[in-house]
């Protein structure tokens, strides 16, 4: 018996209307995908199209303008304790210190104070944020925001995560640590996790397959099951060892060149559109 669909999307269309103009702008176009449970997907594709938005659709936050998206088999209606989403800009309270928010969603799920504040502090330490547990948004940097909105997904503990560029504010080396965190998660707890990224190497490095979009509008222009040969339970010497094989660049420079043709014709048409590192992984604006 096949895993069972966690999540679908089918033949999803997603079109805005534009402020002065008649026809309205197409986002996304027929987009059909699925995760099984405890898959984790990575989602590539040029500036502008549409990752984000496919992301508000799964997170519930706005609906479709055609096709279906599917939960464990129900269609998506809103957002969910289900669901636990780490938006591009880091969408902290304001008003709450970085513990606070972190605790915010664990409220939600009726966690004991006491159980709550050791849960939060647990995660401020996980992303290295261990004595910032008292500051508010506006007193950290913007990475820092970043790892506290990290934390807060992963303390709330939901099925599903869903993650839109998490990383892309970070150092490398902080990066590179949340990256094998969030493997080590992943694999301990079998969440299905839709992790959107620039970066191709993240890309190749996270996924089990790596989903690329066309641009304007965004619609599957491959599916890439990264077939590296990894261990579960690896060490630190031997993640660099995978980044460094002849596999893992193979897999990378077929979906840069994935990337780079649908950037040349973004070009065409007189766009802009980026696809952010080489096949080498030198950073290569485009
Ligand atoms: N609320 C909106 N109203 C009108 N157009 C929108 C809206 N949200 C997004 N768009 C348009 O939809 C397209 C896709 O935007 P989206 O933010 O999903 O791209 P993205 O792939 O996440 O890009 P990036 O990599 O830069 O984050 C863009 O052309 C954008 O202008
Ligand atoms: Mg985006």
């Amino acid at each position: 018996m096949s895993t069972p669909a966690k999540l679908v999307l089918d033949g999803v269309r997603k079109e805005f209307r534009v402020r002065g103009e008649r026809d309205s702008f197409t986002a996304l176009e027929d987009v059909s995908l699925e995760l099984t449970e405890g898959e984790f997907l990575v989602l590539v594709g040029p500036s502008g199209s549409g990752k984000s938005t496919l992301l508000d659709l799964l997170g519930g936050l706005s609906k479709p303008s055609g096709g279906q998206l599917l939960l464990d088999g129900r269609p998506i209606t809103g957002p969910g304790l289900d669901r636990g989403i780490v938006f591009q800009q880091y969408a902290l309270l304001p008003w709450r210190t970085a513990r606070g928010n972190i605790e915010f969603g664990l409220e939600a799920k009726g966690i004991r104070r006491r159980e709550r504040r050791s849960i939060a502090e647990h995660y401020l330490e996980l992303v290295g944020l261990n004595g910032f547990g008292d500051r508010y948004p506006h007193e950290l940097s913007g990475g820092m925001k970043q790892r506290v909105a990290i934390a807060r997904s992963l303390a709330f503990d939901p099925e599903v995560l869903l993650m839109d560029e998490p990383f892309a504010a970070l150092d490398a080396q902080t990066r590179e640590t949340l990256q094998d965190e969030l493997l080590r998660i992943w694999r301990s707890t079998g969440k299905t996790i839709l992790f959107i990224t620039h970066g191709i190497d993240e890309a190749v490095y996270l996924g089990q397959r790596v989903a690329v979009l066309t641009s304007r509008p965004g619609r599957i222009k491959a599916i890439v099951d990264i077939d590296l040969e990894r261990r579960e339970d690896p060490d630190p010497a031997e993640d660099t060892d995978i980044r460094s094989s002849e596999r893992f660049r193979e897999i990378r420079h077929h979906i840069w060149t994935l990337l780079q043709s649908e950037v040349a014709r973004v070009e065409q048409l007189g766009g802009v559109a980026t696809a952010e590192q080489g096949p080498d992984g030198r950073a290569a604006h485009v």
